[in-house]
């Protein structure tokens, strides 16, 4: 969603803020643009489209400022158009505003604004905002903010710049994320922490509610009421590197490279010998009060959530559903205190993840937040939090967050398991770990049949995926993989279910993808293969090394190692990271920028 940059300091505010909002790219826009006081007035600049439009745009516009800010539009309200990007500005061209979120009673505040003589020239809720702050303005404008907010209902995070005070840029945040890196002699806000790497690893959170000045040398927090607050300064062990493609043509394909080694890193941060050293997060509660877990999580987050069910089922025994966000918020989850319910989200701002988190927690359950972003907005409504330490994933296309929190719920079932007295085979299932980092390194053997895969759904309108049990999980997450970067519709089936109304869909040559690793379902897997092969299905298969049947079945065969049948996931997700990365490519899409689609969608 939006993207908001802000600068003040010592550096050219412009390079700062462009290069920030290139960092935040990832989490989709449609338009862009920047404000900076130069020469005691409001200079604003916005383009349509990429960021690059505005970059050109300003080449030859001399905007040198130690203050601005900037915004990637993500458009909720109006179409993307120059008039609709951000910044907006007040009719004396004197106050600026930049706009993360939705003002849902923007209708009723535009009416009473134009009563008031207020013109508005663009679409946007967000304009609302900035002739909202001019009509209350009472000569201090951080005042006037806190009394502005006072009358917003819905989600934002703003970044205003006042002409009469050039040497701050007040922001205030509820259900939208901001944070605000410390510089020395500069001072950012940004949506994301990429966009502060460049110039600093410490950040401030901003909490719901609360409004912070930002000067060069001096950062203020206050709550709604203006009483000052004693901030903490956390510091991130993310690196610039980390944000950069690194030799890599996208971020999507270095970020599946980086996968094995992050699995290591995991295992070696939560596994000390057989001990799992999150445990002292839970050393005040008793594991063995609850009945049931629920799990609940949007797009691949909730494909985790798939596969986490199926580890706390058959490892710890345990009840478990897994719920898409957007559901759960809305209907009766006969939550109580004995409900353990885990929330997933790799941004830990996802706007339907968060707020069913709240909800759950009012009903009475433990939270537990499983996020790759120290410091979210996630973590601070959770009672628990367990980090996936993947460091950031920019490709809007999550792949290295999804093996991340795989493991992590791995590693959560196994210790439930052991704290419940449930766990069987503790040492073996510790050995099998180990092995995992092997199976997630991208192999160049395959690159001819990956050639030809390519080659076959470059041109196809559909793609299927089948498999069961806990194959159909690993499916799900391959076709949403493939559908969201290469633009071709696919679906996953339980390949039992195919024949129940789906199977008319395949005509001659239309790709499935059967993915098959559990020995005891290969033999009715195989049969729906033949089943489609014999419709005149193109069948890509990834299976195990061992399954011939399978592999002389298909058209193509992929054989991979496995661990342990509960742990195939791991073996089962790299081909299909790539079979979507490579096709991607092939089309000559932005892969990791797919159309339509934002990193961190924290509006409804
Ligand atoms: O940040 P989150 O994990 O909460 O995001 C949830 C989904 O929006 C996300 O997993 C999305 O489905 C991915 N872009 C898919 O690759």
């Amino acid at each position: 969603m939006c993207g908001i940059v802000g600068y003040v300091g010592k550096n050219n505010a412009k390079t700062v803020v462009l290069e920030g909002l290139e960092k935040l790219e990832y989490r989709g826009y449609d338009s862009a643009g920047i404000a900076v006081v130069k020469d005691g007035a409001l200079k604003v600049e916005k383009r349509c489209g990429k960021l690059q439009n505005l970059i050109e745009h300003l080449q030859t516009i001399d905007m040198s400022s130690d203050v601005g800010i900037g915004h990637t539009r993500w458009a909720t309200h109006g179409e993307p158009s120059d008039i609709n990007s951000h910044p907006h500005f007040s009719m004396d061209k004197k106050i600026a505003v930049v706009h993360n979120g939705i003002i849902e009673n923007y209708l009723p505040l535009k009416n009473e604004l134009i009563e008031k003589g207020y013109r508005f020239i663009s679409e946007t809720d967000t304009e609302v905002v900035v002739h909202l702050i001019d009509s209350m303005y009472n000569g201090d404008m951080l005042k006037t903010v806190a009394e502005v907010v006072k009358v917003l209902k819905g989600s934002y995070a703003l970044a205003i710049l006042d002409v009469n005070n050039p040497e701050e840029i007040i922001c205030t945040r509820k259900d939208s994320p901001l944070v605000i890196g410390i510089g020395e002699g500069e001072n950012i806000i940004a949506s994301d922490i990429p966009a502060l790497l460049k110039y600093t690893n410490k950040v401030v959170y901003l909490n719901d509610f609360e409004i912070a000045t930002v000067r060069k040398n001096k950062v203020e927090v206050f709550d709604k009421e203006l009483n000052a607050i004693q901030f903490e300064v956390k510091v991130v062990d993310w690196s610039y590197d980390q944000a950069t493609k690194n030799g890599f043509p996208n971020y999507m394909l270095k970020e599946i490279h980086e996968q094995s080694s992050i699995v290591q890193k995991m295992l070696s941060s939560y596994l000390n010998g057989g001990d799992f050293t999150f445990a002292n997060l839970f050393s005040t509660i008793d594991l063995k009060r609850y009945t049931k877990i629920h799990l609940v999580a949007c797009g691949t987050a909730y494909h985790v959530g798939l596969q986490a069910k199926y580890f706390f089922n058959e490892i710890s025994k345990m009840d478990a559903k897994v719920e898409i966000a957007s559901e759960y918020r809305y209907q009766n989850n006969f939550i109580d205190d004995r409900t353990l319910a885990i929330f997933i989200s790799q941004s830990g701002e996802t706007l339907d993840t968060i707020s069913a988190l709240k909800k759950a927690k009012e009903e009475g359950a433990t939270t537990l937040a499983i996020t790759n972003v120290v410091g979210s907005t996630i973590t601070r409504e959770a009672d628990i939090t367990l980090y996936t330490l993947a460091g950031p994933e920019i490709a809007v296309a999550s792949t290295k967050a999804y093996t991340s929190q795989v493991l992590v719920m791995y590693l959560f079932s196994l210790f439930l398991a052991e704290k419940i007295g449930k766990l069987e085979r503790k040492e073996e299932k510790i050995a099998e770990l180990k092995r995992l980092c092997e199976l997630l390194k991208v192999e160049n053997e395959d690159e001819i049949k990956f050639s030809e895969i390519v080659k076959k759904l470059e041109n196809a309108k559909d793609a299927f995926f089948i498999g069961r049990g806990i194959d159909y999980y690993s499916s799900l997450e391959g076709a949403l993989k493939l559908k969201e970067i290469s633009y071709i519709h696919t679906e996953a089936f339980p390949a039992g279910e195919l024949k129940h109304g789906s199977i008319a869909l395949i005509e001659e040559g239309t790709p499935v993808i059967v993915v098959g690793t559990q020995d005891n379902l290969i033999e009715k897997t195989i049969s729906n293969l033949k089943e489609l092969k014999a419709r005149g299905a193109y069948i890509i298969s990834i299976g195990k090394k061992e399954y011939e049947d399978m592999k002389n079945s298909s058209d193509i065969f992929i054989g991979v190692d496995v661990v342990s049948q509960i742990l195939s996931i791991f073996s089962v997700i790299v081909p299909m990271q790539l079979i979507a990365c490579y096709t991607s490519m092939k089309k000559g899409l932005d892969v990791d920028k797919p159309r339509n689609l934002a990193k961190s969608v924290t509006v409804e």
